[in-house]
């Protein structure tokens, strides 16, 4: 099968249905976040959310940052998905969302792996560069303004450990990637980020089609020198 099969409504139920095990406390957070006008299209699809938590457990992440928490659904996948000792730290411009999902986290047994940094994420990052220091982060996820994903995937890519994750949201942003007419700042940052992906051998990468688009960068170890 060399094709991309097309994912109607209705595949997309069967899919859910056989792989999706969303428990109460996420599908409550769910419903609670599509409640607010712009819920369902800003957090990340359920079949995201769990795929996320089996990256954090696949990658054996024990510090995991995100940027954009919005109601804390990614947040949470990917929190239940820490070792003992494991911290999440992540990030906002305003607290009126992340504190929507502070309940689910406390619900879930995880409020106190997570952190909350309220601010411009351009700042938090610089201030998590001081504090930890380059290559402290296992596993990163961005998913918060596109018109600044170029900066934030190279501050991001300074802070992550050599073979750590990173994910990337939107990176097909609604389809609006290969539409000429669509100059806007938000689609031209994604085209910028996406070809700098392809093209940067600082990263093994993927992106998969799924959901809105979802790229897998991984930091390339070092090479020993040959002398
Ligand atoms: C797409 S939502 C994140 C969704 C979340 N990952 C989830 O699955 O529920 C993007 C978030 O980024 C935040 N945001 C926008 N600009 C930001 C900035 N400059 N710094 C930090 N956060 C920002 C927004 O407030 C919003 O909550």
């Amino acid at each position: 099968m060399a094709g991309q099969t097309p994912l109607s409504e209705a595949l997309l139920a069967y899919h859910r249905d056989v792989s999706l095990r969303e428990d109460d406390i996420l599908r409550h957070l769910r419903d609670e976040t599509d409640k607010y006008p712009m819920g369902r299209i800003m957090r990340v699809m359920p079949e995201e959310g769990q795929l996320l938590g089996l990256l954090v457990a696949l990658t054996g992440a024990r510090f995991v940052l995100e940027i954009g928490t919005f109601t804390g659904y990614s947040t949470l996948c990917m929190a239940r998905s820490l070792p003992p000792g494991g911290q999440l730290v992540t990030c906002d411009i305003t607290d009126k969302w992340p504190q929507i999902g502070v309940p689910y986290w406390e619900a879930a047994g995880v409020a106190d792996r997570i952190e909350v940094r309220i601010g411009d994420a351009r700042e938090t990052l610089a201030r998590l560069l001081d504090e930890s220091g380059p290559e402290s982060v296992d596993f990163a996820f961005i998913d918060a303004d596109k018109v600044n994903y170029p900066t934030y995937y190279e501050d991001t890519l300074k802070l992550l450990r050599p073979a750590g994750l990173m994910v990337l949201d939107n990176t097909l942003f609604f389809g609006k990637v290969i539409d000429p007419a669509a100059q806007d700042p938000d689609t031209t940052a994604i085209r910028e980020l996406n070809t700098l992906l392809r093209d940067d051998d600082r990263v093994d990468q993927s992106m998969l089609s799924m959901a809105d688009g979802i790229t897998l960068a991984r930091k390339r170890e070092r090479r020993p020198s040959a002398d």
